[in-house]
């Protein structure tokens, strides 16, 4: 409920109002826990995925209606607060970056822009991945703004993480909030300055349905204990990430990547592990080497050469105890032979901390946050070093305030995907807290001035096209 406080005849008049609001790209539900923990009703939602359609309306007693190309917009109930969080996925550092000329979900923003126009709702919310912000150099961001204004709004935005709120999770997002009318009165919630975030406020005490680390993931992690063990205790570990195929390796990284010297000129050579290159073939070099030191480009990019750099300083100058330790390693999966440190000055063991096995590499974080649920695979899923085991569903949808909803999705795969595309609803809770709030105190001559201030943004020339 907000409260909104009216001027009539001079006198101030307190109501508290149920807002109606909107849950387009539901999913399972993020905005519509946070704006009915706050007193609104959800009068429609939209939701493709049938599985989560069906969830949908289980958990809150409302079906979705499907695709929202296949909406008849004029059949959209009235509504005062449109909350949406789009496919982020043409947008991510993790996708293909088409943007708005993604086949898939590109144009799926455009549908947003038309409910506004049609409907003129109060409010609207909007989330997404904070590439959103970088992507094709703010192109992308300004163009939404613009046309988030043309269609009447006030716009702001911000990028905000649940650890910001209290909750033990690192999910940076880009939020966009707007409201016809401006803006006054308006402030981004206060991230909150307690540092004392632990992510076994999340966790339930050895539940039945967690699963344990497998025996070959284990095997990888006492591996890399063994090389903390033998790391010299006087030096600090490397806070870059261990690239162990570095370890032994001479190939050209420099001024030009294999490609760039040619991979029939690099005979004098050696490859992951040390890996003579002499007398190779074209497919057996490239084999040798590592998989990050392939591909056409013909030289790495700057942040790539100073990984490598570091890692063989690392090897030349640890090299005695790396050679008798190497061999337990040779057989992993490369990813695995990956290892990212991020506990700076922290007990060197890996069973103390929470642990994420990443394409990228094993990476050990402190137990205070977990790192951002992906919906991707469950590979990814947080695991608890001192249990040796992944989180649950249940603690994951913690990790999005999502603790108290009745049902989630059956499977493992479909419950990490949703939980990995879902809004955090305590952020959302705090921008809505806010935003709904803009009302408090208004009284008619202050909406007219900030209908003044739109009108001469209007008048400003800003295109639909501008961008
Ligand atoms: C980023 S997720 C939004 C998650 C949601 N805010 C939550 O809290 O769970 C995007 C959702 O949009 C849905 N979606 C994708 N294309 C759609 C379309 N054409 N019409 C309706 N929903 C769609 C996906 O199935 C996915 O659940």
């Amino acid at each position: 409920m907000t409260t909104v406080r009216h001027k009539r005849n001079g006198r101030k008049e307190e109501a508290k109002q149920e807002l109606r609001f909107i849950d387009l790209f539901a999913g399972l539900g993020g905005f519509h826990q946070a704006l009915r923990a706050l007193g609104h009703k959800c009068v429609f939602a939209c939701e493709i995925n049938e599985d989560l359609a069906a969830l949908y309306e289980k958990n809150f007693g409302l079906r979705p209606h499907g695709d929202i190309r296949e909406l008849d917009i004029s059949k959209v109930p009235a509504h005062d607060v449109l909350c949406a969080g789009f496919p982020c996925q043409p947008f991510s550092k993790a996708g293909g970056q088409e943007g708005f000329a993604c086949p898939q979900w590109g144009d799926l923003f455009d549908y947003i822009i038309k409910i506004l126009r049609a409907h003129k709702p109060r409010y609207f919310i909007i989330e997404n991945v904070p590439n959103l912000v970088r992507h094709k150099q703010g192109k992308t961001w300004r163009n939404i703004e613009h046309r988030l204004r043309l269609a009447g709004y006030s716009v702001d935005d911000s990028i905000l993480s649940p650890n910001q709120f209290g909750v033990p999770q690192i999910r940076e997002r880009a939020f966009i909030i707007g409201r016809r009318g401006g803006l006054s009165g308006f402030a981004w919630p206060e991230p909150s300055k307690d540092a004392d975030l632990a992510i076994r406020t999340v966790l339930d005490e050895k539940p039945d349905d967690a699963r344990l680390l497998p025996e070959q993931f284990l095997k990888y992690l006492r591996a890399w204990q063994k090389f903390l063990d033998k790391f010299p205790k006087d030096e600090e570990l490397p806070s870059f990430p261990i690239w162990a195929m570095e370890f032994g390796a001479t190939y050209p990284y420099e001024d030009a990547s294999p490609e760039g010297v040619g991979l029939m000129n690099l005979g004098s050579y050696r490859g992951s592990f040390g890996l003579s290159l002499r007398g190779l073939s074209q497919e057996e070099v490239v084999a040798a080497l590592p998989p990050y030191a392939r591909g056409r480009a013909k030289a790495f990019p700057d942040w790539k050469v100073d990984f490598i750099r570091q890692n063989r300083d690392l090897y030349k100058k640890h090299r005695k105890w790396i050679d008798a330790w190497l061999p337990s390693i040779l057989e992993f999966a490369p990813s695995f032979q990956k290892f990212e440190w991020n506990c700076k000055g922290e007990k060197r063991s890996v069973w103390d901390y929470v642990i994420q096995f990443r394409a990228s590499g094993i990476r050990l974080k402190r137990p205070t946050t977990a790192p951002s649920l992906v919906a991707m695979t469950t590979s990814q899923v947080p695991v608890i070093g001192w249990e040796k085991r992944y989180m649950t569903i249940r603690e994951c949808s913690r990790l999005q305030s999502m603790g108290a909803l009745p049902h989630l999705p059956d499977t493992r795969g479909g419950a990490f995907k949703a939980l990995g595309n879902a809004v955090n609803v305590t952020v959302v809770r705090k921008i809505a807290e806010s935003l709904l709030a803009c009302d408090a105190d208004v009284d008619n001559s202050v909406i007219s001035n900030a209908g003044k201030h739109l009108v001469t943004e209007f008048l400003s020339g800003v295109s639909e096209n501008a961008a």
